[in-house]
């Protein structure tokens, strides 16, 4: 076994660290004050060609692998959750769909733009009254000659609004549930999609997270993606690696609280000494840094294992959970070092502790990744 980085993903965390720290981190918390999405971020990630991390040459990407894209997503969420977010999202759960069961053409002008970071991506499955039960949704397709007319609302939805390109799912065979479930790639300029609601939310505040409607919304025959009725399974296996995604992010929120809570403990001084000197902090901080290390060991080992091709499903759940977990305990832990500067917004460690809080719920609820993994067992 080795453990050590190959020169091209260190290459990367550099490139990602430096970028995170000079162009996300001074606005962080700007942004997430004033809940706004910046676009020109993602313009700035696509300059550097991290819109397209494992997507091949010929695709728009920069041909490297899934253990490079979740070392970016860390990086960005160790000073902003929500940039990381809007990076996972695109990547995995729109830009993997697309490359993984879209044809050649679909690939040449949807995929090839979103790599490039012309257009951004976004997924939809999630619908008011289907969450946790993805296989309840509501949202119809009807074939009419060469379209399919789409009616119903998808919520939740990550870079609704800003993203150029969806990757939904709909039913186009109701009574056959799951196995009446179809993917579609649809444009946001398509007559009958609008943007709905947009979220206000306790943590990712400068992620976008809107409703997204259609109303008689035509989609022509050529973007279903895959085959008719086997969509359910293209959300499913979507997530399975969009869930790592998520343990990335979960990861960097974590090392963020971390490595502030570290330099707090070694300045603030009660006692007549540093606190990391008092042994309630330092071991609550070995605690934390143990947790982190375990989470990134997970999740480096699901995108090595979709990397080399080989099945990452339950891992990709664990890490998700795991890291998930861990992203919340540790950046708590770090609000309780800082004591009650930690609970203004003076400092970070209050965002990241409301950041990490989504990392349980979405990409499938903790609970819902327990269900995936014993199921598994
Ligand atoms: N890969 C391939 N196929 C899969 C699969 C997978 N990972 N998981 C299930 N399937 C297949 C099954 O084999 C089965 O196929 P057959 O009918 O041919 O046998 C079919 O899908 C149905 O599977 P189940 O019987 O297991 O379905 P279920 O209804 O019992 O449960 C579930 C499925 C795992 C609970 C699923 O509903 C689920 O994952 N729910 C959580 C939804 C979720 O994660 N939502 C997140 C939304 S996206 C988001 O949050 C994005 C964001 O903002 C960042």
């Amino acid at each position: 076994m080795n453990f050590h980085l190959s020169a091209e993903h260190e290459m990367i965390r550099k490139m990602v660290r430096e970028f995170a720290k000079n162009e996300v981190e001074p606005t962080a918390a700007i942004r997430d004050e004033e809940e706004r999405f910046d676009r020109t971020i993602f313009d700035q990630m696509a300059s550097l060609g991290l819109t397209g991390i494992p997507w091949s040459e010929e695709y728009g990407g920069i041909g490297s692998d899934y253990l490079a894209y979740v070392i970016a997503v860390e990086e960005l969420s160790r000073v902003c959750a929500s940039t990381g977010v809007t990076l996972s999202a695109h990547t995995s759960l729109a830009g993997w769909p697309i490359y993984t069961f879209g044809t050649e053409e679909q690939k040449q002008k949807y995929l090839r733009p979103m790599a490039e970071g012309t257009k951004m991506g976004a997924y939809g499955l999630t619908e008011p009254n289907s969450g946790s039960d993805a296989a309840s949704m509501r949202t119809t397709a009807v074939r009419n000659g060469d379209h399919y007319v789409l009616n119903g609302s998808k919520i939740f939805i990550t870079n609704g609004g800003e993203a150029d390109i969806y990757v939904v799912f709909a039913l186009t065979d109701p009574s056959s549930k799951h196995k009446g479930t179809t993917a579609f790639i649809i444009e946001k300029d398509t007559p009958g999609f609008s943007v709905g609601k947009k979220e206000s939310k306790l943590g990712i505040r400068s992620s976008l997270t809107t409703e997204i409607i259609f109303e008689d919304c035509n989609v022509p025959v050529e973007n279903v993606l895959g085959v008719e009725n086997e969509g359910f399974k293209i959300a499913m296996q979507t997530l399975d690696g969009g869930r790592n995604g998520i343990a990335a992010q979960a990861v960097g929120i974590a090392q963020g609280a971390l490595d502030a809570a570290v330099s707090y403990a070694k300045e603030r001084h009660q006692f007549g000494k540093p606190i990391i000197q008092q042994q309630g902090i330092a071991f609550k901080l070995a605690d934390m840094a143990t947790s982190v290390e375990a989470a990134r060991l997970l999740t480096y080992q699901a995108a090595w294992l979709e990397s080399q091709g080989l099945p990452y499903g339950k891992q990709s759940a664990m890490s998700k959970l795991f890291a998930g977990d861990i992203a919340m305990q540790v950046t708590t832990e770090a609000v309780q070092v800082f004591g009650g500067y930690g609970y203004t917004r003076d400092y970070p460690v209050e965002r990241y502790m409301r950041d990490a809080k989504i990392t349980q719920i979405y990409e499938g609820t903790q609970e819902i990744q327990r269900l995936v993994i014993s199921r598994m067992l």
